[in-house]
């Protein structure tokens, strides 16, 4: 399968070793703004270098792999869809959500598969958590509590660029929630709270952040975000029912120490999201594949991010507003 891969930079390394890895991808094109970036990043993984973003197309790839930054997820999405090629676009589809749900109704004609890149749904816990809810094993669900927490934070010209925490970092577990347990979110409370670097406030964002989110079937959802945990990189979503709860992300590398103390868990905190995620980044791009060859449905489709980028918009209302959000007063909003 000839596949393009459209920018190398942090995620986008991560999907170029990947591909460049499986058997069936031969060649594995790559192109990004950077010419040079994308040199070495082909002579790093054996690929082959694509001048531009419109040689890429040229070339014919049989699937493309959107890792550029997200103003550009729009134009490329309906670029390749428009050449009729598969394409695989990491989160979020466009940068707002006026955007996003114009792509969605422009992509309900389009014959081709498009997979937006939510990599929880690859992970095993997540997976065992929504086979479980799905089965009834823990029962009728009363309470889900989701975090993100970020060790440290990204630099200070990031955050002006990021959407704001509940769109850079709460997403994850909006769209994680939606998926184990099946449900659409009905409102969103929100708060945030800046004790950290002054570039968060003057960003008109917040470094710490929670959201009750209440579900469509009355389960109560918990989510906080944070970019300064001290202990370390720390996701997990914790899925509690009447029968029963599971844990996704409680291993021994959480940064969890007890008190009093216990040995467990004991072990490395993992760094950040590429190395707690690498298994469920490769196994997206091993599905994408087998989507793109019409061999599995779609697993994650621009619908489902619009409706966890909604989720967001409505937490950002709510922690702007004070007041609690209805997901259904985001989709009638004009922009
Ligand atoms: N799913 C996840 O866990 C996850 C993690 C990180 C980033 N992301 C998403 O992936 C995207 C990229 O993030 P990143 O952190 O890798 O960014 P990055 O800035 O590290 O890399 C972006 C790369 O794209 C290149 N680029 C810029 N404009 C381009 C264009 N028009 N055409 C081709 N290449 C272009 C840049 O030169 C750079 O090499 C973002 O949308 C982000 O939200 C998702």
């Amino acid at each position: 399968m000839r596949v393009g891969l459209i920018g190398v930079g942090r995620i986008g390394m991560v999907h170029a070793g990947t591909l460049a890895a499986l058997p069936e991808v031969e060649p594995l094109f790559i192109a990004d703004l950077d010419g040079r970036r994308a040199a070495v990043a082909a002579a790093g993984v054996g690929a082959v270098a694509a001048a531009s973003v419109t040689d890429l197309f040229a070339a014919r790839p049989d699937a493309v792999v959107v890792a550029a930054p997200t103003p550009e997820h729009d134009a490329l999405i309906r670029a390749a869809v428009t050449a009729g090629i598969p394409v695989f676009c990491e989160k979020p589809i466009a940068d707002e959500v006026a955007a996003a749900r114009r792509l969605v109704v422009d992509l309900a004609r389009a014959r081709v598969p498009v997979q937006v890149g939510f990599q929880r749904r690859f992970d095993p816990g997540y997976q065992a958590i929504r086979e479980a809810v799905g089965a009834g094993k823990l029962g009728w669900l009363h309470t889900l509590r989701a975090c993100t927490s970020d060790p440290a934070p990204p630099h200070a010209g990031y955050i002006p660029t990021s959407g704001g925490i509940f769109h850079d970092c709460g997403v994850h577990d909006y769209d994680a929630i939606r998926y184990v347990t099946g449900r659409e979110v009905v409102d969103v409370y929100a708060t945030g709270s800046n004790r950290g670097a002054r570039f968060f406030g003057e960003a008109g964002d917040v470094d710490t952040a929670a959201a009750v989110l209440t579900l469509d079937d009355g389960t109560l959802a918990v989510c906080t975000a944070t970019r300064y945990n001290g202990a370390g990189y720390d996701v997990r979503l914790e899925v509690c029912g009447s029968a029963g709860t599971m844990v996704a992300g409680l291993d021994e590398h959480a940064p969890l120490p007890t008190a009093p103390p216990s040995p467990w868990p004991g072990g490395t905190p993992y760094p950040g999201f590429l190395a707690r995620f690498s298994t469920a980044y490769e196994a997206e791009m091993r599905t994408f594949l087998a989507v793109a060859a019409g061999r599995v449905s779609n697993p994650c489709t621009p619908r489902d991010a619009l409706r966890a980028m909604m989720i967001a918009e409505a937490a950002t209302r709510s922690w702007r507003s004070g007041r609690r959000v209805a997901v259904a007063e985001v989709e009638r909003a004009r922009r």
